[in-house]
């Protein structure tokens, strides 16, 4: 097994300031690299690059090669799941995830998660490998979506802005719709079980859509559903932190997920105040996240002040510098550059 228990990343996870803080950013490896859009043209499609796993492998070192971040994400997305419950998904140019939608009875009898471990092989065979490229200084995260992350997809078969479909099944047939959620939650649960005997170091689970999901029903369905599979997790694998990302749910959401969540490291959108997070959430709970990613697409001086502020309201804490959430396909390689040299106090 190669240990990375020591490297700043897994410390700060694990509740152990280091300074400056490890640094990495959400969507690292993408469109925003000419590296990965060649990679992208000779895979083809999108779906291609993630299950063969000499192209995902290939995919998640290109930002460590260029940028030495101090953790790697495994390339993959989180929909792969639907498609192992049998979803059809492909991604059309400029339209994003389109899906086989699941939205009444019949179309949520034909799912089934027999086979998820033998269709996602793939991506734990990228594991292994990856594992092996990076060695023991280098920490690998894997990943899920969260279950209502998850159910927005199945359910409207593509992104919408406001979730409506889902929230409308919810409404329409709630059996139906806790059906799906409790699937869904055991389906990722197992995903993120093989990742770890895969190798990964750490897994995060993305519920990109959790500011969607409507208040009466938020607790249910976005914090007691990643709780469950955190302990379920943390029986199996205690030493394996968990980073929970309930984008945009404001400060009662964010504390809640301190109090209740169990997950060892919270990933804050851009929406919160670092100053308030530092101040008022659990100080052995690492912060991650909060940097505006638009601060990428303006002047430098922008991202310093901005970087400033960061150190200054974390302090002491442990912390993990990165993104509210993706870096966009339009951000200069040469910002992100520029983000991690300053960070780590190489160039002022
Ligand atoms: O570097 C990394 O962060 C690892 C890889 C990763 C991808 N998707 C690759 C990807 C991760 C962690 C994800 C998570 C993901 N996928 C989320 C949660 C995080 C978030 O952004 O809120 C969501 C909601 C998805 C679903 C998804 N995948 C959408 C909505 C889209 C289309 C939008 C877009 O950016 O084009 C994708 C496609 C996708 N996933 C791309 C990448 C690099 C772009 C695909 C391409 O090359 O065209």
């Amino acid at each position: 097994m190669i240990d990375c228990s020591h490297t700043p990343f897994m410390r700060a996870l694990r509740g152990h300031a280091a300074r400056p803080s490890p640094v990495w950013i959400m969507r690292q490896a993408g469109r925003y690299l000419p590296e990965y859009r060649e990679l992208r043209a000779e895979a083809g499609d999108f779906l291609s690059l993630c299950f063969t796993p000499k192209f995902a492998v290939e995919a998640t070192l290109q930002p460590i090669r260029r940028y030495q971040f101090d953790a790697a994400i495994l390339f993959s997305d989180i929909l792969v799941v639907n498609w192992a419950l049998g979803q059809s998904l492909r991604f059309a140019q400029g339209e994003g995830p389109l899906l086989s939608p699941v939205s009444d009875a019949k179309s949520f009898e034909t799912l089934n998660a027999d086979a998820l471990e033998t269709k996602l092989e793939p991506v734990y065979e990228a594991v292994r490998s990856l594992k092996q490229e990076l060695g023991a200084q280098t920490p690998l995260i894997g990943f899920a979506g969260a279950p209502w992350t998850l159910a927005t997809y199945a359910i409207a078969g593509r992104g919408t802005p406001d979730q409506a479909p889902a929230k409308s099944l919810l409404k329409r047939d709630p059996d139906l719709f806790l059906a799906l959620l409790d699937l869904l939650e055991r389906s990722v649960a197992r995903h993120l079980a093989a990742q770890i005997e895969a190798g990964v170091d750490a897994v995060k689970v993305f519920d990109s859509w959790a500011s969607a999901a409507p208040s009466d029903a938020f607790e249910r369905i976005c914090l007691e559903s990643f709780a469950r599979i955190r302990a379920e997790l943390a029986a199996k694998y205690p030493d394996t932190p968990v980073i929970a990302f309930p984008r945009g749910v404001g400060k009662d959401g964010y504390a809640a997920y301190d109090a209740h969540s169990g997950a060892d490291c919270l990933a804050l959108d851009q929406s919160v105040d670092l100053v308030w997070a530092a101040q008022n959430l659990t100080q052995t709970t690492a912060l991650q996240g909060a940097l505006d990613p638009a601060l990428l697409l303006g002047d430098a001086a922008s991202l310093e002040r901005a970087m400033d502020a960061t150190r200054e309201a974390v302090g002491d804490r442990p912390h993990v510098l990165n993104l509210g959430h993706g870096v966009t396909p339009d951000v200069p390689p040469e910002m992100v550059a520029h983000l991690v040299n300053y960070w780590r106090g190489g160039e002022k």
